[in-house]
């Protein structure tokens, strides 16, 4: 969502915290602003659209001083604009503070502190954090009295850095519900929602968690909980390098990250597979044999591209390891009356780790007695700390807002689980053999289809211009039919729709015309016959057929305008394969249409409230 970066420290804080905020504009970009506590006041700066337009205002207006926080903003309450940018100030200017989630009972501490006699110059609900410290500051007290003060009169979510002009060395930062970590150098400290935002400066790093609170000076820094109680913390070592984060020659994260999926598959696999014996080491799982051979019920929780990955993993389970399986959408989950037991396992997908409906929903499960098992990409975020047992997606930062290589990987971890789960059941030693080989394959078959993207930026130059689309697939490529409209949507913002193929003839066949491209994920596999028969009625219909398929098919002649073909694998595993060319699809679509691929929007990478 929003990403906040702060400094304290002997370096000039303006350049570096510019840097920062560009690090982050990926989680949201409506506004940015920055505020520097300098010894003679503070000062700010703020601007509506992207971290270029502060950059140059404050080219333009220099800022100066070595304690600092910055914003990037992505709309909650209140239009994007300059007034609403963060940093968000009291009736003095006295003080300064950055926020990322929502304070729910704003309208209600808005009403108080304006009878109080405070004044509001902006619509956000972060402005009253501002105005509640100015009002706790108490003589001589120390800024974070203030905060504690404040904190304890909100209800809501929060990551949040505080600057104050009376206490010009220092930044205050506290974490309710919202990603914050405190990033330790030599003289010198940082605070941010990220760790993207810091890695050129520092590997060491210290996770806040709920209910504590960061006070960072040249000095040196603390953690206290709300009630000002020291609390004694581990440092964390970041192993992403700063390539892994930066663009290494491609137009757009997107596209690098799609061209790194042999890679970062592989690395999702590396030392995982136990070939001869058909069967996967996953170290961290927290759960015993016994514990994995009586689950009777697993319930798998995700949002958005998480949540396609997850309907794989359904289907994964359920015929491998034949444990009832349900996916559902994190949002939903949490808030109506599911049946769970000690025998359930809740498998939690989230690249980020910091998705709030995600998150909430582990919670719940957790609370209702389940074990919880995180797949999660983004090491040490909250889901991965607060999970029993996870699995790490070792897919490196996924920058681009369209999810791309985090869902391959998300599909290898599941079946990576898979294999454990169905070994330790019911599955042979052939059958897990069989999977794995097929598994170690998949990285030189990815290649294969990134070295002929040139087809596939071909067929998105011919339909570059539509307003429709449709993704038909079945079994394991339903799925990969709503990740592939789902791609063609946030980027593109045609209109598409993903739906089972046997499912068109119900009511989306209507919308077949001449100019209703509808994309068929079509495979060679065990469906594949079932799924020539809805390409008929669609070619019956007039409409225009891609097909994604995997070998030639004197069948389909005639009946399709434009083939990709991916390489031959086992059913389950097709979905790593078939979703490729759709990514590249979507983001060719989206370039040749002259959009930002990266941001685009209304959206954020990672959404961090309800
Ligand atoms: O970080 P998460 O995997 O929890 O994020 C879940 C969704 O917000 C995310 O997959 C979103 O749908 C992407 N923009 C899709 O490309």
């Amino acid at each position: 969502m929003c990403g906040i970066v702060g400094y304290v420290g002997r370096r000039a804080a303006p350049g570096l915290l510019i840097e920062g905020l560009k690090r982050l504009e990926y989680r949201g970009y409506d506004s940015a602003g920055i505020a520097m506590s300098n010894g003679h006041g503070l000062e700010t700066r703020k601007a509506k659209g992207k971290i270029s337009t502060l950059e140059s205002l404050v080219n333009g207006n220099p800022i100066h001083g070595s304690v600092g926080i910055a914003h990037t903003r992505w709309a909650t309450h209140g239009a994007p604009n300059e007034c609403n940018a963060h940093p968000h100030t009291d009736c003095t200017n006295t003080i300064a503070v950055v926020h990322n989630g929502i304070i729910e009972n704003f309208g209600a501490l808005r009403t108080m502190l304006q009878k109080q006699g405070h004044t509001f110059k902006s619509e956000t609900d972060t402005e009253v954090l501002a105005h509640l410290i100015e009002a706790a500051l108490d003589g001589d007290d120390p800024l974070e009295d203030a905060v504690i003060d404040a904190l304890n009169l909100v209800q809501g979510t929060y990551g949040i850095a505080v600057i104050s002009s009376r206490d010009p060395d220092k930044i205050v930062c506290a974490r309710k519900g919202s990603p914050l970590l405190i990033g330790l150098g030599e003289g010198e400290f940082y605070v941010a929602s990220d760790v993207a935002a810091i890695l050129q400066h520092t590997r060491q790093v210290v996770y806040l968690d709920d209910g504590e609170m960061g006070i960072l000076t040249p000095q040196g820094y603390e953690v206290l909980d709300l009630n000002a109680r020291r609390i004694k913390k581990g440092v964390s070592r970041i192993d992403w390098s700063l390539d892994e984060i930066e663009k290494g020659g491609f137009d757009h994260f997107m596209l690098k990250e799609i061209f790194e999926q042999p890679q970062t598959i592989q690395n999702t696999m590396r030392g995982r597979l136990v070939i001869e014996e058909g069967f996967s080491k996953l170290g961290g799982l927290n759960l015993s044999k016994e514990d994995l051979q009586s689950l009777d019920q697993i319930i798998i929780t995700a949002c958005g591209t998480s949540w396609h990955s997850g309907l794989i993993g359904e289907l994964y389970i359920e015929e491998n390891a034949r444990i009832q399986t349900e996916t559902e959408y994190a949002s939903e989950f949490r808030y109506r009356n599911p049946i769970v037991s000690d025998k359930s396992l809740c498998v939690v997908i989230s690249q980020s780790g910091e998705t709030a409906d995600t998150l909430a929903a582990m919670r719940e499960a957790k609370r209702r007695g389940a074990k919880t098992l995180g797949l999660v990409n983004v090491v040490g975020s909250t889901i991965a700390r607060e999970d029993d047992g996870g699995i790490y997606l070792h897919a490196g930062p996924e920058i681009g807002v369209a999810s791309t290589k985090a869902f391959t990987s998300q599909v290898i971890a599941l079946a990576l689980f898979t294999l454990k789960l169905a070994r330790l059941r019911n599955m042979s030693v052939v059958k897990g053999r069989e999977i794995a080989e097929a598994m170690l394959a998949l990285p030189d078959q990815i290649q294969s289809i990134l070295d002929h993207a040139g087809d596939v930026e071909a067929i998105a130059d011919r339909f570059k211009d539509a307003t429709n689309f449709l993704y038909l697939g079945r079994g394991y490529n339903f799925p990969v039919a709503l990740e592939g409209a789902l791609k063609l949507k946030e980027i593109s913002y045609i209109h598409a729709e993903g739906y089972p193929a046997a499912e068109m003839k119900h009511g989306p066949i209507a919308l077949i015309d001449e100019e209703m491209p509808v994309v068929f994920v079509a495979p060679h596999d065990a469906v594949f016959e079932k799924v020539v028969s809805n390409i008929q009625e669609v070619k019956a219909r007039g409409g225009k057929v891609i097909c994604i398929t995997s070998q030639r098919e004197s069948v389909l002649e005639g009946m399709i305008d434009h083939e990709i073909r991916v390489p031959q694998t086992i059913d389950m595993l097709y979905p790593i394969l078939t979703v490729i060319p759709l990514q590249l699809l979507a983001y060719y679509i989206a370039v040749k249409r002259g959009l930002n691929v990266d941001q685009p929007r209304n959206l954020a990478k990672s959404v961090t409230v309800e």
